[in-house]
């Protein structure tokens, strides 16, 4: 064996030399991969003894991509496009034997070989997109001349993998072979022995061929994706690089269109934050004071107290994953309404064919409800999702401590009340945690895991590892009122409402917000949450503009007006009954209206919750400000390609950010615009949040 560099090395075995890339934990594409890629091949080439080559990897996968931790830096040895290059222009032939995921820039080396071979659990897939970027070594042009161009569409725009049987179906591999490593040197021989010629993608025009003159093609990607991608640049370049893989007189050409939108998009903000994005998701995984080896509870079991809407959604995640749920209500009514919605929602996907009926059923049959809190006795978790009443939850967790054997974790579903008095009902406050899911709970990604003080490190760590396992992003927090999501939410719902009294009416807000980039706007938002959550018609006395909306009937979608007026599709349009409404209110309060432009109403709603962020550094509430941005991003649909509100105020400067502050605190007189200790000490010291270490 030799070592062709620091993670490579070379064996010729029976006239095959195989090539190992070592790079854990996902051999990215290292200066070290890349001198081991361009080395490798020369030895190759220059020993007469070798007919073959096999470029195979150890670890857990193939080459997962290019190293992100190198974009943005100096480059050193070889570029990739160099070590590629040279392995396409190998006069002996390559098979790449691929397992685990050969991702990005991973599949674009495999496309430069001039075979491929894979175990049957490989995945294949272009994901730079999610990265805010496009497959920048030919991915763009090579992968359509070997899958066609509407599957290739498909992949790039939406980053996912493809299995080995597809794979094999459309062409990307030639075998599937149970012992990787063998069955690639059998693959090999069999070519050498068949003088099978030396196939390069780049000559392959066949399939895009038969997508010249159908614009149709793109149009359609282009429809169906757009929505989902409003605002986003990388989806619409790679479109773009696959037009001209097909339009271009020559590969060359198509490769100068890709080079070319690859640098506009890694040099862009966008990249810059979806990159930042991709490293602060698995940041959040890591607790300093709680190590990685602590041992965890294992969770075979779960109960759910509550079957509303919450208490259903949460219920699913786990069943999805196989684990039983037993979930508990007070009356039968209830529980079979709780249930029916369950298997509705299960029908519903299963008939937009992403589960078959049998894992409809499968599912259903890991649930249990019961009216009996007994039923929760040997349960290894237990998730409390009633609504928001501190003295309804301690009567719960007083009850559940006597009944649910020791050990087992008792987690509250609240979204802002105090975790440790919760905790304070029980003997075990050490097996007491917060799992804050958002609404639907099915769907959204992210998982609040509120640690209360006497929260144990095992009952820490089981949750984070509990959040992965149902396919959630998990961020942990302190206790402190609304926790970090709806803290920094409750900061811009207020100013949303003082725009509205000063001069601006719900949809300019919410207009100002979308475009930014948010799913809706505050006054959306609210109207679909339901104006009269936590709103009492007993004690209304008309003092607010929602307390009159709510009395006028109009609490939101659900009663068709909110701040808006719905169709019977529930198409929102503006209200004059609203708009006369926040006349009268902005009088009686002796505001006098003006216009406020959208450079305002984006500041100053934005700019209040980088403040609430900071605030929330300096108290210890968040570990890190990535983790901030991880709850805003996956908890409320902050826009990823703007990072997060944390990582957006550093890309805008924190000076910038303090000179608002101070602006809008002199225009308004408010005392709400006092900044943060934190944000000022990080502006004047010219840093941003990315360097407080807490
Ligand atoms: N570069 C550098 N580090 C990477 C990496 C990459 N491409 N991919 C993963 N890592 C790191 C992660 O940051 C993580 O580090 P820590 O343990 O320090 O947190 C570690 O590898 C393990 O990653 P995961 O926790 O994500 O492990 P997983 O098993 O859940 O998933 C994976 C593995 C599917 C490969 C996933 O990591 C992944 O999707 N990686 C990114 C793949 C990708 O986007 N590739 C394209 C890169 S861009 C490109 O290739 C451009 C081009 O055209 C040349």
């Amino acid at each position: 064996m030799v070592a062709v560099s620091n993670m490579a090395d070379l064996t010729v075995e029976d006239g095959v030399a195989v090539l190992t890339i070592d790079n854990p934990p996902v051999n990215a594409l290292s200066a070290g991969v890349r001198v081991g890629l361009t080395e490798g091949v020369a030895m190759a080439a220059a020993d007469d003894s070798v007919s073959a080559m096999v470029l195979i990897c150890a670890g857990r996968t193939f080459i997962a991509g290019a190293d992100i931790t190198e974009f943005g830096g100096a480059s050193t040895g070889p570029s990739l496009h160099d070590a590629l290059t040279a392995m396409e222009n190998c006069s002996k032939p390559i098979v790449a034997a691929i397992h685990g995921t050969a991702l990005g820039g991973g599949l674009e080396t495999a496309l430069v070989c001039h075979y491929r071979v894979a175990d049957a659990k490989a995945r294949f897939g272009l994901p730079e997109v999610n990265l805010g970027l496009l497959p920048g070594a030919g991915g763009t042009q090579r992968l359509p001349r070997v899958v066609g161009v509407a599957k290739a569409l498909e992949m790039v725009t939406s980053g996912v993998p493809i299995g080995s049987e597809e794979a094999l179906a459309s062409g990307l591999i030639s075998e599937i072979v149970e012992d990787l490593r063998g069955g690639a040197i059998a693959f090999a021989k069999k070519v050498v022995a068949e003088n099978r010629p030396l196939v390069r993608i780049r000559d392959q025009n066949e399939k895009i061929d038969e997508a010249k003159g159908k614009p149709e093609l793109f149009a359609a990607i282009r429809k169906s994706i757009a929505r989902k991608t409003r605002n986003f640049k990388a989806p619409e370049f790679n479109i773009q690089c696959i037009e001209a893989a097909v339009n271009s007189a020559s590969f060359d050409e198509g490769l100068t269109v890709e080079r070319s939108l690859f640098t506009e998009l890694m040099t862009g903000e966008q990249s810059a934050a979806q990159r930042y994005f991709f490293f602060a998701e698995r940041m959040a995984q890591k607790i300093p004071d709680v190590p990685k080896d602590t041992v965890e509870i294992p969770v075979n079991k779960v109960g759910v107290i509550g079957a509303g809407t919450m208490g259903g959604g949460i219920s699913m995640n786990i069943l999805n994953v196989g684990i039983p749920v037993t979930i508990i209500e007070t009356k039968q009514e209830a529980l079979d309404r709780g249930m029916a919605v369950i298997r509705k929602n299960y029908e519903n996907t299963a008939k937009k064919g992403r589960i078959s009926q049998q894992d409809v059923e499968d599912r259903m049959g890991l649930l249990t409800g019961s009216l009996n809190m007994e039923d929760l006795a040997d349960c290894d978790m237990v998730i409390e999702a009633v609504f928001e009443n501190m003295d309804l939850k301690k009567d719960i967790f007083g009850r559940l401590d006597k009944i649910v054997k020791q050990g087992a974790i008792l987690a509250s579903n609240t979204s802002a009340l105090d975790v440790n008095e919760i905790a304070s009902a029980t003997t075990r406050p050490e097996s007491v945690i917060g799992l804050h899911f958002f609404s639907p709970a099915n769907v959204m990604k992210l998982l609040e895991i509120v640690r209360g003080d006497a929260s144990s490190n095992e009952v820490i760590r089981t949750s984070m590892s509990f959040a992965k396992k149902i396919g959630k992003a998990a961020a942990l927090v302190g206790v402190c009122p609304g926790f970090v999501g709806n803290r920094i939410l409750a900061q811009r719902q207020y100013q949303a409402q003082k725009l509205i009294m000063e001069g601006a009416m719900p949809q300019d807000v919410d207009k100002v917000l979308f475009e930014f980039g948010l799913p809706m706007g505050p006054y959306q938002m609210s109207d679909l949450a339901g104006l009269d959550i936590g709103w009492d018609a007993e004690k209304s006395k008309g003092e607010t503009i929602r307390d009159v909306l709510c009395e006028a009937g109009r609490r939101g979608q659900k009663t068709g007006a909110g701040y808006y007026d719905y169709d019977e599709n529930r198409n929102h349009k503006p209200s004059a009954e609203v708009e006369k409404i926040i006349l009268e209110f902005s009088e009686k309060s002796q505001n006098v209206r003006r216009e406020i432009d959208e450079e305002e109403i984006l500041a100053r709603c934005i700019y209040p919750m980088i403040n609430e962020g900071a605030k929330i550094l300096d108290e210890g509430i968040a570990i890190r400000a990535s983790d901030v941005d991880v709850v805003w991003v996956y908890g409320y649909g902050w826009p990823i390609y703007r990072g997060g509100p944390m990582h957006y105020a550093d890309s805008i400067g924190l000076d910038k950010v303090l000179a608002k502050m101070k602006e809008y605190g002199e225009l308004t007189g408010d005392a709400f615009w006092e900044p943060s200790p934190l944000l000022v000490k990080l502006a004047a010291e010219g840093k941003g949040f990315k360097d407080f270490a807490g």
